[in-house]
């Protein structure tokens, strides 16, 4: 069960007037992977940021850019988030009718493509577009906000997406955000998941270093 497990911090919950330093203070905490949080105000009743702070902030950094799309028609932006430095890019299926073809969009643009399901959408959905999928997210609170509460209906859902992609012998990711802390993360990982994302449980807790492998412990505790 103890796979290489990426704790990829939520920068929602970071100082937002000081992202290089936060970017330069999660790389010495050994972190690979950065979660931005784009919103429209549309999708989710909240804006936060778009390609140019991503652009920007590209040139400060080489995390990997794991950049969860909550915005309606998600497919008029993906040449701006490749231009921005994406590495890998998450649209939510609720956003998407055309959701095969975003998808490949995505990957011809050569950036991971995933997709996010909020708390009520069925992982059945995916079954035929797995294959094509990088990683797949499972929200585990109604998107918007940070500092919100595990759903624990999550739990079942990750272990039912472990289960399809096993059985169809893919390695797809399974990418977990929303309410995630010390206390749940363990639980998560043995449900199935790969990625954990972790916005106020992470950036509340300084130093980041320390915070990291308190995840980290935390996952691999008996
Ligand atoms: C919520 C966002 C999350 C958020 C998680 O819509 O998608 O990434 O930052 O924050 P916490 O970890 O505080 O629930
Ligand atoms: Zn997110």
């Amino acid at each position: 069960m103890q796979k290489n497990i990426i704790i990829s911090p939520s920068l929602l919950s970071s100082d937002f007037a000081n992202l290089e330093k936060e970017l330069k203070l999660l790389e010495q905490a050994s972190v690979k992977w950065v979660h931005w949080d784009v919103m429209d105000g549309h999708f989710v009743p909240n804006i936060t940021l778009g390609p140019p702070i991503i652009k920007k902030c590209r040139q400060k950094t080489s995390l990997f850019f794991d950049v969860h799309l909550m915005i309606e028609h998600p497919e008029k932006y993906l040449n701006a988030f490749k231009d921005a430095g994406a590495d890998l890019l998450c649209v939510h299926a609720e956003t998407c009718t055309h959701l095969d073809s975003v998808v490949s969009k995505i990957d011809e643009l050569g950036i991971k493509p995933a997709v996010a399901l909020n708390p009520h959408t069925p992982v059945e959905i995916l079954k035929y577009i797995l294959p094509k999928l990088y990683m797949v997210l499972i929200m585990s609170v109604n998107p918007g906000f940070g500092g919100q509460k595990f759903i624990p209906y999550s739990i079942h859902k990750i272990k039912k997406l472990r289960k399809m992609i096993d059985q169809q012998g893919l390695d797809t990711l399974i990418e977990v955000d929303g309410g995630v802390t010390l206390e749940n993360v363990k639980s998560i990982v043995e449900a199935g998941a790969n990625v954990v994302v972790s916005g106020s449980a992470f950036f509340k807790h300084p130093p980041y270093k320390k915070r990291h492998r308190e995840f980290i412990e935390a996952i691999s505790k008996k």
